[in-house]
């Protein structure tokens, strides 16, 4: 790995996550690699000024973005990076975003909105090497990027699973419906329940949204009765679609709740979620910190993958 710069801002999240990710591949790798730093900061009037004080010529460069910044910086530091790196003779450069903004309208859900996963795709893609992210909200958003620009996206259960099983989840794990709280999500529930064990029931719930952040109508399909259940989900943003849930499915004689988030925002706060659920599990991708909220570290997987792609290894085994 000694033609590889792993890069973050020294300032932000992503570097406590960089360091983890450097870490492992130290560790479980036996190979040294670098982390450097890009220093971000602003002019006066508030536009971006960067600076990577490296020398990165003919380096492979895989920057580790902070998705807990606000959307709009998030978006044009990737822009002025890249001009940066490629500018500074870089050979090759990556993004490595934990949490890939601008997901949510990856389609025309009424007229005359655009379809933001679209726009991201167009603007940063141009002359990247790949990028690498977890949880993608929706898989056909790779479909947005050029066929030579690869799109990784990554899975968080093996790690999730793996946390639940150390931290004894539930008394009685036979027990156990892993649910997803729209339809969107089958697929990630279907990859929790095999994961955790094959024949693990799954159920999901018909959610409408008459305006983006509200929740009106939910339906359940499946059975919950007696049963404790598990909430998966790429996204909590206000919190709502879960509290919801949770209510729902005490109406329908469930019994103890527990949730993830991958991605969470808490817009709204943690209080009532820590209320419904027994436990409020998020990841480190995009994440605040709350007493009683318990954070399950993706660095591991984001370490494998960049090992990977640059070794010429399969990602897709880590998911199997
Ligand atoms: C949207 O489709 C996402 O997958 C989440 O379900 C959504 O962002 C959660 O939002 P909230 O926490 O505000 O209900």
């Amino acid at each position: 790995m000694d033609n590889v710069i792993l890069l973050a801002d020294k300032n932000s999240k992503a570097w406590d996550f960089a360091k983890k990710i450097q870490e492992y591949i130290i560790k479980e790798k036996q190979k040294f690699i670098c982390l450097e730093e890009v220093s971000i900061k602003h002019f006066r009037n508030e536009e971006i000024n960067m600076h990577v004080p490296k020398n990165v010529r003919k380096k492979d460069i895989y920057f580790i973005h902070d998705s807990t910044k606000n959307p709009q910086e998030w978006l044009v530091e990737l822009l002025l990076l890249k001009d940066l790196l490629l500018s500074a003779s870089a050979e090759s450069v990556s993004f490595v975003l934990p949490d890939m903004l601008y997901s949510r309208q990856d389609r025309k859900e009424k007229p005359h909105v655009p379809i933001s996963a679209r726009t991201l795709a167009r603007s940063i893609s141009h002359d990247l090497k790949r990028i690498i992210t977890i949880d993608l909200h929706a898989s056909q958003i790779q479909g947005f990027y050029p066929e030579d620009i690869p799109l990784d996206n990554l899975y968080s259960f093996p790690e999730v699973v793996r946390y639940l099983k150390q931290n004894k989840i539930t008394d009685n794990p036979e027990n156990l419906v892993i649910l997803s709280p729209d339809a969107g999500g089958v697929d990630r529930a279907r990859a929790f329940a095999q994961r955790l064990k094959s024949k693990y029931p799954i159920a999901f719930i018909d959610k409408r949204r008459p305006h983006p952040g509200e929740v009106s109508e939910m339906k359940l399909s499946g059975d919950v009765a007696d049963k404790d259940v598990l909430i998966v989900d790429d996204i909590i943003d206000s919190g709502g679609s879960f509290c919801k849930a949770a209510k729902l499915l005490k109406e329908k004689g469930a019994k103890k709740l527990f949730c993830y988030g991958t991605h969470a925002f808490f817009t709204k706060g943690t209080k009532e979620l820590l209320e419904l659920f027994e436990k409020v599990m998020i990841s480190n991708t995009h994440y605040k910190e709350d007493d009683g909220i318990e954070i399950i570290d993706l660095s591991p997987i984001f370490a494998e993958a960049i090992y990977r792609a640059q070794k010429g290894l399969s990602i897709s085994k880590l998911f199997e």
